[in-house]
């Protein structure tokens, strides 16, 4: 279970703060009843028969290609690959490579160089088949299938998850025969990681997909009655932007956390930045980070609070190796676990940017591993709406995100806009 403390004394009374709690946790049924709101019971309430589909295509994928290409943006592939990576990445014979989450033409060529002549698939991801990037680059990795396989041989490397009714990709993967697997259309992108849209490339990295819903139910068992610690977190959120602290960091300590950290800056920043409103969410991770972003963290402008992901479990066996010479000073460190100076490096991190006026809350999983990682999606995705929602603004649209496009359609000649 995932657990949530904060000092806020200071920032708010107690008896002021479990008003305010008592009220966000009105809004789990909110959430519950809104027509995006499929995530709230997916961990119970998940197509079993499309799960264990995905089982056996991430098997074939497994017996039959080197690499998976997944091709996706967004909320399309940031939360798979959020998952992957910090599991430890593949563990099976399938390297994951990622396309069409930008319009980089050097990204492009970089993927398919890495691809060479190896054996491959194709998960293209899109709920609507239209976007530009993933389009572009579906276009040239079904090319060389086609190329290298054939047209039909090709089509059976190609798992589409898509809308289940309608759109460009739904309709294609009709026609061509391509395995398909559902964008539901109550699940929003960013809410969409343990669904078909995420689960195809962890099961196909090897990664126990069961362990990761069991982690995702027994959080939604803990928050589901009154938003438990995710409520909590919620309102000191949107009590710190009261208080002009209208940035959050999110800091980790692992390395491997780095595309949680954007999936969890598009959840939030996605479901919250509208209507002139929001905490802009940044992320770091540290110790690597204290020694380019520490300066600005412990003296720049008071408007940031951080919020610290830790781990409750050691890691051990990585120990700080014995030298006769102590030329570098580091004996009094000698045979100590790296995990421990970890931990350490965490609190005084903490203490020292709470003593610099950063307020401070912290966000403890128990362990690196799928359960726990289940569990803290589900804690960020119902605290995201429940702020959203405490905050004033619909967390499961995203207006905005059509303006770039339009003006992108309009200068490129697509048909139909303005040019
Ligand atoms: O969270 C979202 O809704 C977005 O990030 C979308 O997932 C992203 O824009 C990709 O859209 P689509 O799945 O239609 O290609």
């Amino acid at each position: 279970m995932i657990d949530f403390r904060c000092d806020y004394k200071g920032l708010i009374s107690d008896e002021e703060l479990n008003e305010r709690v008592a009220l966000t946790r009105q809004f789990v049924a909110r959430a519950q009843q809104d027509g995006f709101g499929g995530w709230v019971d997916l961990p119970v309430n998940y197509d079993r028969d499309e799960f264990a589909r995905i089982k056996s295509a991430a098997a074939q994928i497994n017996a039959d290609s080197d690499y998976l290409i997944c091709v996706g943006i967004g909320g399309s592939y940031l939360g798979h690959r959020a998952v992957i990576e910090a599991l430890g990445g593949e563990r099976g014979r399938t390297k994951i490579l990622y396309a069409g989450n930008s319009l980089s033409a050097r990204e492009l060529e970089k993927v398919v160089k890495q691809l060479g002549a190896a054996d491959f698939s194709v998960n293209v991801i899109s709920k609507s088949g239209t976007t530009t990037e993933p389009a572009v680059a579906f276009r040239t990795f079904k090319k060389l299938l086609i190329d290298k396989y054939g047209e039909e041989a090709a089509a059976k490397r190609i798992y589409a998850t898509t809308d289940a009714n309608k759109g460009a990709l739904h309709d294609e993967a009709v026609a061509k025969g391509y395995t398909t697997f559902v964008v539901p259309d109550n699940i929003g992108g960013r809410y969409s990681v343990l669904t078909g849209v995420g689960l195809l490339a962890i099961a196909v990295a090897g990664i126990d997909i069961d362990r990761l819903m069991d982690g995702a139910e027994e959080e939604r068992t803990a928050l589901i009655s009154d938003g438990g610690k995710a409520a909590e977190y919620a309102v000191l959120r949107n009590v710190m932007l009261e208080k002009g602290y209208n940035i959050e960091v999110l800091a980790n300590f692992e390395p491997s956390f780095m595309y949680f950290n954007e999936w969890w800056k598009q959840l939030f920043g996605e479901s919250e930045g509208k209507e002139g409103k929001g905490i802009f969410p940044a992320s770091v991770i540290y110790s690597t980070d204290l020694h380019s972003m520490g300066q600005y963290m412990q003296e720049g402008r008071r408007a940031l609070f951080e919020t610290f992901v830790e781990i409750a479990g050691d890691y051990a066996g990585v120990t700080v190796p014995g030298s006769a010479e102590n030329l570098d000073g580091l004996q009094y460190l000698e045979g100590r676990e790296l995990d421990s100076i970890c931990k350490v490096a965490a609190q005084a991190t903490r203490e020292a940017h709470a003593a610099g006026g950063v307020p401070v809350t912290q966000i403890t999983m128990p362990n690196i591993d799928e359960r726990s990682l289940g569990a803290l999606i589900y804690f960020f995705e119902m605290a995201c709406a429940l702020s959203a929602f405490t905050l004033g603004v619909n967390p499961f649209n995203q207006p905005g995100v059509e303006a770039y496009k339009t003006r992108m359609f309009e200068l490129l000649g697509k048909p139909g806009y303005n040019n």
